[in-house]
C-alpha cells in the first residue's frame, strides 16, 4: 500500500480483520508521522496537551518511581511524567520505530536522556517483568488495540501491587447536542481538514470510525474489572470528548 496515496481508503473497523487492524494501524502511525504532533494540537484544539497533563496529575509514585508509558507515539505522554517527577525513570514502548524516532530528539532537547528512554515495544507483549513499575498508562492507543484484554493484562502484569493502570482515549459524549456536534466534526470536518495537510487523510477517516466504535464508557470501566482492575474510574474530559481511565492492582 502506498503511504502518499491521496485517495487512500481503509474499510469500516467493523469489516476489517485483527490482524488486518494491526497492518492498517502500522501504515496509519508510519504514513503520519512527520505531521503527527502538528496535526495533535490542532485538530484537538491544544486539548490533548491539558489531557495528558491531567493524566500525569493523577499518577502515583509509591515504590519503583518507574512508569512506563505504552504505544508512546512521540513521547509526548513519557516526557510530561518526567517533567512534573524529577525522580521517577521512565520507558517509553511503540511498535512503530518512525513513531519513536521522531520522538528522541524531543528527548535530547528536553535534557532527559537519563531518565527517559523510548524504544521498540509491543503493547500486547511487554518485554518487562512483573511488577517492575509504579504507573503504567496508554494516551490514545488503546483504541487502535484490537486485543484490549491482552494489552490491558499485560500493563496490569508490569506495575506493583498498588499501582495504577491508566487509560487516556478519545470518547463520544453522551447522546444529545454534543454528540451530533462532536460527531459532525469527526466525520465531516475533521478528514477534510486532514486532506489539507497529511498525505494520507484516510488516517483521520479511520480516527472517526475507531472513535465511533469504542466501547461506551461504562464498557470500558468493565473491561478493566474484568483483567482484576479495582477502583476503576471513568474522568470525563471537555464535554466527554475524552476519557481518562483509571485502574488499581
Ligand atoms: C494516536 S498514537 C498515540 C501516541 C501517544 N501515546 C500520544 O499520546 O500522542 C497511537 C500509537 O499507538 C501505537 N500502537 C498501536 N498499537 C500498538 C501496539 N500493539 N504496541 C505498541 N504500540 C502500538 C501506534 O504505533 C501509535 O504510535
Amino acid at each position: 500500500m502506498s503511504t502518499t496515496d491521496k485517495n487512500k481508503a481503509y474499510p469500516s473497523v467493523h469489516e476489517m480483520s485483527d490482524e488486518q487492524r494491526i497492518g492498517i494501524v502500522t501504515d496509519i502511525f508510519a504514513s503520519v508521522t512527520d505531521k503527527y504532533d502538528f496535526l495533535n494540537r490542532f485538530l484537538s484544539l491544544r486539548r490533548d496537551v491539558s489531557w495528558r497533563k491531567r493524566t500525569v496529575s493523577e499518577m502515583n509514585f509509591f515504590k519503583t518511581n518507574k512508569f512506563l508509558d505504552v504505544a508512546t507515539g512521540t513521547g509526548d505522554l513519557a516526557l510530561d511524567c518526567a517533567k512534573a517527577y524529577p525522580e521517577v525513570s521512565v520507558v517509553g514502548v511503540d511498535f512503530v520505530q518512525e513513531m519513536i524516532d521522531k520522538g528522541l530528539p524531543k528527548v535530547v532537547s528536553d535534557n532527559l536522556t537519563d531518565r527517559v528512554e523510548l524504544k521498540w515495544g509491543d503493547g500486547t507483549d511487554l518485554e518487562f517483568e512483573d511488577e517492575s513499575f509504579d504507573v503504567t498508562a496508554i494516551s490514545f492507543g488503546i483504541r487502535n488495540i484490537p486485543d484490549k484484554v491482552k494489552a490491558l493484562t499485560e500493563m496490569r502484569r508490569v506495575i506493583a501491587v498498588g499501582g495504577q493502570v491508566m487509560v487516556l482515549e478519545l470518547t463520544t459524549p453522551e447522546p444529545g447536542f454534543w454528540r451530533s456536534v462532536y460527531s459532525f466534526y469527526l466525520n465531516g470536518v475533521l478528514p477534510k481538514l486532514a486532506r489539507l495537510f497529511t498525505k494520507n487523510p484516510a488516517a483521520y477517516e479511520y480516527l472517526a470510525d475507531s472513535i465511533m466504535n469504542f466501547p461506551t464508557r461504562r464498557e470500558f470501566v468493565k473491561l478493566m474489572e474484568s483483567i482484576g482492575l479495582t477502583e476503576c474510574r471513568a474522568i470525563p474530559l471537555t464535554l466527554g470528548v475524552c476519557t481518562l481511565y483509571i485502574g488499581k492492582k
